[in-house]
């Protein structure tokens, strides 16, 4: 769906289509040099990050393999519980592989420090992040993440992969939610 199909849900468009596009172009360049020489397996994490390892995985040049992870830390509102749980895990073995951890989106940062320590208690050769938005003014631990697309605003953000109340994460570009409609 594109924007004309929320109405006036979206209180301002962060990034269009090609917006995003461009910037999954430059996070694909960056991780090809980085991984020229080794193998390479990324992890999205279920659901947000659906759209971000599609269309990641097809702007790499070089052979990734693919797992998911589901986690739940929301619920169905728009603020994080801290609390992280384990929905569906991954199939690899992560022993002596390179991971690649692949994100929608970090607000407090809460979901990735858990799952960082989780999946590095799984003795990977490397461990590193790449995430597609961050909101850095809503940090309330400080992880190291390798690859961040763009920072935005400590607003609520729906579309290409994020959703309120499992809606809107088809939506083709990124955008503020309009209070109007959680509240
Ligand atoms: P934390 O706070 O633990 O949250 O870094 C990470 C997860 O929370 C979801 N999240 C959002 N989802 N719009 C969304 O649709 C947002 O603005 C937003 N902020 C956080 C998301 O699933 C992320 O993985
Ligand atoms: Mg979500």
């Amino acid at each position: 769906m594109e924007v004309q199909d929320v109405r006036d849900d979206l209180e301002e468009i962060l990034y269009t289509r090609e917006q995003i596009q461009q910037k999954i172009a430059e996070l694909a360049a960056e991780i090809d040099r980085d991984y020229a020489d080794k193998d390479v397996l990324i992890v999205g994490v279920l659901k947000g990050a659906v759209m971000v390892m599609a269309d990641l995985a097809r702007a790499l040049k070089s052979h990734v393999t693919m797992d998911w992870m589901a986690v739940s830390s929301y619920g169905s509102g728009t603020k994080s519980s801290g609390v992280v749980r384990i929905l569906k895990d991954l199939d690899a073995d992560l022993m002596n592989r390179h991971v690649l951890i692949v994100e929608d989106i970090i607000d407090s940062g809460l979901t990735l420090s858990w799952l960082k320590a989780n999946l590095e208690s799984r003795g990977p050769a490397s461990l590193e992040i790449c995430t597609l938005l961050r909101k850095p003014e809503a940090a309330k631990v400080d992880i190291d993440v390798k690859y961040v697309g763009m920072d935005i605003p400590n607003k609520f953000v729906v579309g290409y992969g994020l959703d309120f109340s499992e809606k809107y994460r088809n939506l083709d570009c990124i955008g503020i939610l309009a209070p109007h409609v959680y509240s």
